[in-house]
């Protein structure tokens, strides 16, 4: 047999789950997918791809007859000895994750000696070895385990899935590793192959030192604002030193997702549950917080007062690309702006029926030009490609106000000067 296209089940088919699914199919593999939600299934059976990433739909459709959609774990089983896990693991209100779908995974595995789960879901580090205990003291320590944390970004998620950085791999050095490396060979990336504690902690360490770079420009953009310089020059000479890189060095209106504010939490928790301070997250998430806020003073200082006034938000999801409004900026802004007594109305391409389930009291509008018409205020908030090709003179002529802040330093600001507006961005 070619190892690596062997078979393989793939428990969760969300954003994570349907990717990986779907980009082993394409690497030859059958994939036995299983979820427990019967409408995701039902849809999926149907050739329906339940979430926006681009090129994901053709991709299983191209590849459709190598992937099987079930509610049940037997035909996975049955077929597949690499169970690749990847179900959620939100944040708890203490800031922990929340492991409840993984132990119900966990739990759901017979014994065997020839199976074994490869963790694609983020966890905190010592949950492998957790699981490795709890599967030997149930008399199931045949039962294989991996670490392969996931590193893709929504938006780009197939793309960075068929060429990723890296491929991790935390392991006891068994078949099952050697099975895990031999399936992601032939995408010939580099590969750490690492313990399972390791494999986790460089997740986890990996997304908060993102989050860390995100923080960090913001705060410089906001020292720019306050000296008259330039945040983007700013980023540009500080990126071009190779040892900082021009990744990640955007400011704008703080980091949202499902992963960011929920894997910086996991670790400064991870840390302080083993008796350690992490001193430096704990100013990364108040950054954040802090950041998505300032688009409400920068309203302010033009509008004054914001009671009775109309600001148009333009693009909602957490960035571009996606449908996905997990710890979207946008939901903070809109209640922040509602509850000072502005009135929302709101536009965007792909996450509006998501957006509708978050956010109370927003007028969605059709396209950007409605959102706007008359509008006191306009604030780009999700860095859209449809935004930068505006006509600004057209939305002078829908929108009475005349200030645009660009959350994301996203638009033209001559082309939005030259139309009438004030445009504030961020740190510049
Ligand atoms: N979304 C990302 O960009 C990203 C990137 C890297 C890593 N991750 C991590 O991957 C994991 C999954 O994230 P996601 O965004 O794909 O989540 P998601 O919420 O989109 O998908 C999770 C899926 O798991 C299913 N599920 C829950 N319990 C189940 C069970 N017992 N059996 C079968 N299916 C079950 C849910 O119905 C859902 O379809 C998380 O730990 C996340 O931190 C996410």
């Amino acid at each position: 047999m070619n190892r690596s296209r062997q078979p393989i089940a793939g428990i969760g088919t969300g954003y994570v789950g349907l990717v990986t699914a779907a980009g082993f199919a394409q690497l030859g593999s059958e994939v036995w997918c299983v979820d427990i939600d019967a409408e995701k299934i039902a849809q999926l059976e149907r050739g329906e791809i339940p979430i926006y990433e681009p090129g994901l739909a053709e991709c299983v459709m191209a590849n459709r007859e190598r992937l099987h959609f079930s509610t049940e774990l037997a035909p996975a089983l049955e077929h597949a000895r690499l169970l690749f896990v990847a179900v959620g693991t939100p944040p708890t209100y203490s800031g922990d994750a929340d492991l409840s779908a993984v132990h119900a995974v966990v739990d759901a595995m017979p014994s065997s000696d020839h199976h074994a789960l490869v963790m694609k879901s983020t966890v905190p580090v010592g949950t492998g070895a957790a699981i490795r205990r709890g599967l030997e003291q149930r008399g199931k320590g045949g039962f294989g385990y991996v670490s392969c944390p996931e590193f893709l970004k929504e938006g780009s998620a197939l793309e960075d899935f068929l060429a990723p950085d890296r491929v991790v791999v935390g392991d006891q050095g068994d078949w099952a590793g050697d099975a895990v490396i031999e399936l992601y060979s032939p995408l010939d990336a580099p590969l750490v192959r690492t313990d399972i504690a390791s494999a986790e902690m460089i997740k986890l360490a990996a997304n908060a030192f993102l989050a860390t770079k995100i923080s960090f420009i913001n705060e410089i953009a906001n020292v720019c604002e306050e000296t008259g310089a330039d945040v983007l020059e700013v980023a540009r000479g500080m990126g071009l030193d190779r040892r900082i890189g021009t990744h990640f060095l955007k400011p704008g209106i703080g980091f949202g997702g499902s992963c960011f504010p929920k894997d910086v939490s996991a670790l400064k928790q991870l840390a302080g549950n083993s008796g350690y301070h992490f001193q430096l997250l704990t100013a990364v998430i108040e950054v954040n917080e802090l950041q998505k806020r300032r688009v409400i003073s920068k309203l302010q200082k033009h509008l004054g007062s914001l009671v009775g006034k109309t600001v148009a938000l333009l693009g909602l999801a957490f960035k571009a690309n996606t449908d996905d409004m997990r710890e979207a900026s946008s939901l903070v802004l809109s209640a922040r702006l509602q509850a000072d007594g502005a009135k929302v109305r709101a536009y965007d391409p792909i996450a509006e029926d998501e957006a509708r389930k978050l956010m109370g009291g927003v007028e969605f509008a059709d396209d950007a030009l409605g959102a706007v018409a008359g509008a006191d205020a306009a604030v780009i908030v999700t860095e859209w490609p449809e935004f930068a090709e505006l006509d600004w003179s057209e939305v002078a002529e829908r929108m009475p106000g005349r200030l645009v802040i660009d959350g994301r330093n996203f638009v033209d600001p001559e082309a939005v000067r030259a139309a009438g507006f004030i445009y504030e961005g961020i740190g510049r």
